[in-house]
C-alpha cells in the first residue's frame, strides 16, 4: 500500500509518499518534500496565517509533484491521500484539503482526512514498529498533552495545558530574549553552558495530582526575571543562564506530568514522545531517565519527524485505511478537533497543532 501525505496546517508544507509491505512489517519512506516558511515568518516573530496560506498555495503542487517523480509513480498507482484536515490555521489546511481531494476525485482514490495530533501520536509506529497501547506525551507548539493511544482512533486524553502549549513558551521565551524564531532550537541552543540553577523560576502544577499542565506563569517568571536584570539580560552569559533555567524547569514539568501518568497507568509499558518540542535533546535526555527509572521502554521518533512533516500524515492514512477508514470528499477543514472527543475542550488549544 503506498500512500500520498500531505501537510499544510502551520507554517511547514509537507508531502511525502510511504509505503507499507503489510504482513511482513516492511514499511518505507519512499521520497519526501518539506518547505518550511521559517523565513517568510520570522520578522513577525510568529506564524502569520495569511502568509502561511498564500506560501502553501505557492508550494505544494510542485512538491507533490517532486515526490511523485522521484517515486517514479503516477497518481492511479496510489492506494491513497491522506491530508491534513485539522486542527491548525484554516487556510493553509484549505489549502491543502482542496488539492488533495481534487487528487482523489480525478483518479477516483480512496482519501483520508487526518487529525493532525494523530499524525504526531502514530508516528512511532513507522519508526519504531511500536505496537498498541502506549502513553503518549505530545509535546509541540500548539500542545502539551499526555494521551493514553489504545488504537488507530482510539485516545484518551489524561492531561493537557490549561494555558500555553509547551513548544508557544519557547518561542515566547525566545522572543523576549531576541532569539528569534522558532524559539525552541534557539532556546536549546542558547542554553548550552549555561547555568540552570542560576535562576530560581517555578514549576507550575508540579507536586499536583492529575496530569494537567501549565506554562503561563514560567513565561511571566521569565518576563520577569528580564525585567529585573535591566541590561545585564543581553549578556551572552546570562541569556545562556535563563534559557538553561527556563529548560530545566519545562524539562521538570514535563517528568513531573508524565510520572503521574506512568504510575496512574502501570500496565502500560511503553512511552512515545512527539511533537516538535520531543527534538529538545534535554529534554528527551530527562524523559528518557524517567522511563529507565520506571523500567519503561521510550520511544522518540528522530527529529525531523517530530516536527511536522507529510511523512506523518501518509502514514497516519495508511494505519486509518488498513482500519477501513475512508473520508468523504465533503470532509471540512477544522480549526479544532481535539483527539479524545469525550475530553472537555481545552482553554483556547487547536488553534496551532
Ligand atoms: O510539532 P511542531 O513542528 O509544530 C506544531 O504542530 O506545533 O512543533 C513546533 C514547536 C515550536 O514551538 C518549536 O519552538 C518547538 O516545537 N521546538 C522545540 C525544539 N524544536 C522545535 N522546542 C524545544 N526544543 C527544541 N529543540
Ligand atoms: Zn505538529
Amino acid at each position: 500500500m503506498i500512500v500520498l501525505g500531505i501537510e499544510t496546517s502551520c507554517d511547514e508544507t509537507g508531502v511525502a509518499l510511504v509505503e507499507d509491505g503489510g504482513a511482513d512489517g516492511s514499511r518505507r519512506i519512499v521520497s519526501e518534500r518539506l518547505f518550511s516558511q521559517l523565513e517568510a515568518h520570522a520578522a513577525y516573530g510568529g506564524v502569520v496565517p495569511e502568509i502561511a496560506a498564500r506560501a502553501h498555495v505557492e508550494k505544494l503542487d510542485r512538491l507533490i509533484e517532486a515526490v511523485m517523480d522521484e517515486a517514479g509513480l503516477d497518481f492511479p498507482g496510489l492506494d491513497g491521500i491522506a491530508v491534513t484536515a485539522g486542527p491548525g490555521l484554516i487556510g493553509g489546511l484549505i489549502v491543502g484539503l482542496v488539492t488533495a481531494k481534487a487528487i482523489a476525485a480525478v483518479h477516483g482514490l480512496p482519501f483520508v482526512a487526518v487529525n493532525h495530533l494523530e499524525a504526531h501520536a502514530l508516528t512511532a509506529r513507522l519508526t519504531d514498529g511500536v505496537a498498541f497501547p502506549y502513553l503518549l506525551l505530545l509535546v509541540s507548539g500548539g500542545h502539551a498533552q499526555l494521551l493514553d493511544v489504545r488504537g488507530v482512533g482510539r485516545y484518551r486524553r489524561l492531561g493537557a495545558t490549561i494555558d500555553d502549549a509547551v513548544g508557544e513558551a519557547f518561542d515566547k521565551v525566545a522572543k523576549m530574549l531576541g532569539l528569534g524564531y522558532p524559539g525552541g532550537p534557539a532556546v536549546e541552543r542558547a542554553a548550552v553552558g549555561g547555568d540552570a540553577t542560576r535562576f530560581a523560576l517555578p514549576r507550575p502544577m508540579c507536586q499536583r495530582p492529575g496530569c494537567d499542565f501549565s506554562f503561563s506563569g514560567l513565561k511571566t517568571a521569565v518576563r520577569q526575571a528580564i525585567l529585573d536584570l535591566g541590561a545585564e539580560a543581553t549578556q551572552p552569559r546570562t541569556v545562556a543562564d535563563l534559557c538553561a533555567s527556563f529548560q530545566e524547569a519545562v524539562a521538570d514539568c514535563l517528568v513531573d506530568r508524565t510520572r503521574h501518568a506512568l504510575v496512574a497507568h502501570p500496565n502500560r509499558r511503553r512511552l512515545v514522545v512527539a511533537g516538535g518540542v520531543a527534538a529538545n535533546a534535554v529534554i528527551g535526555a530527562r524523559l528518557r531517565a524517567l522511563a529507565d527509572g520506571a523500567g519503561v521502554t521510550l520511544s522518540v521518533p528522530p527529529a525531523r519527524l517530530c516536527t511536522d512533516n507529510g511523512v506523518m500524515v501518509a502514514w497516519a492514512g495508511i494505519e486509518r485505511l488498513r482500519t477501513g477508514l475512508i473520508d468523504g470528499l465533503d470532509a471540512p477543514a477544522r480549526a479544532r478537533w481535539p483527539l479524545d472527543a469525550a475530553a472537555e475542550p481545552l482553554p483556547g488549544a487547536g488553534v496551532k497543532a
